[in-house]
């Protein structure tokens, strides 16, 4: 099932509301179970315009970022067009093998983008193809647990049942992001169960608690797990 580049629509309101700040907790606590990646190949799957791939890139390690998003390719490229840190940026729908010749990766990572591939399964053997035995790979995801708040849209859709799994957009004063792209919803044991069958092992899971600020103005949200971030090793 070929993916669909919802972003090139949306390129300038993601890259201008996500910027090169790495302040948001999932993306801070996957980049600290990475550890020091000085020197490792890192693969960032869904790497929109590269906030990740960037701050990886900028630790040392040697990045090649692939996103189905031609508009955030462009942007990803444009932003190190002056200051250059060595990333190779791919436009693929990472669900399908691309770019057979790659050599082996020690990591694979992706921030926020599992709820945006509409393949999972292919996105996973992607990630278990790219890794060397051993690799590391790491992904942040919104809670699938997270059933959302007054304002802010969860992981599925406030009228339906977190059993119910697949493609929603939200609506209403629910956040843009979402209203504009929409998200597949997927069980936290489809997540694991998935990875597994792929050959990977959980190594390390956590679910950071969101910013003081944001559980503030949020109360209700903010009772729920609202970020999960998992390691997983192949094996
Ligand atoms: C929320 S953005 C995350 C971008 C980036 N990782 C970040 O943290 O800012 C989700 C990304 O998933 C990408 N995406 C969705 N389906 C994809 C696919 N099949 N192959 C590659 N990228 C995909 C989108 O184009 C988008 O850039």
């Amino acid at each position: 099932m070929p993916g669909v580049a919802r972003y090139d629509e949306i390129a300038d309101f993601y890259a201008e509301g996500w910027t090169d700040v790495i302040d948001d907790p999932a993306s801070v606590r996957l980049l600290d179970m990475l550890g020091p990646v000085a020197d490792l190949r890192v693969l960032d799957i869904a790497c929109g315009h590269g906030r990740i791939s960037r701050e990886l890139a900028r630790r040392g390690a040697a990045v090649v970022g692939a996103d189905i998003s031609e508009a955030l390719i462009a942007r990803a490229r444009a932003a190190v067009h002056d200051t250059p840190l060595g990333i190779r940026y791919l436009h693929a729908d990472v669900t399908e093998p691309f770019e057979p010749d790659l050599p082996p990766f020690d990591v694979v990572a992706c921030a926020f983008g599992l709820s945006d591939i509409d393949d999972l399964d292919g996105a996973a053997a992607t990630a278990v193809r790219a890794l060397r035995p051993g690799g590391v790979f790491a992904c942040a995801i919104l809670h699938p647990c997270f059933p959302g708040g007054r304002g802010v849209s969860g992981s599925w859709p406030g009228d339906a049942r977190h059993h119910t799994e697949g493609w929603w957009r939200a609506d209403g004063e629910l956040s843009s992001l979402r209203r504009r792209v929409g998200a597949n919803h997927r069980t936290l044991s489809t997540y694991v169960n998935t990875f597994r069958r792929h050959g990977l092992r959980l190594d390390e899971l956590d679910e950071p608690e969101p910013a003081p600020a944001w559980a503030a103005g949020r109360p209700d949200a903010a009772r729920f797990p609202v970020f999960l971030v998992m390691k997983w090793v192949k094996q």
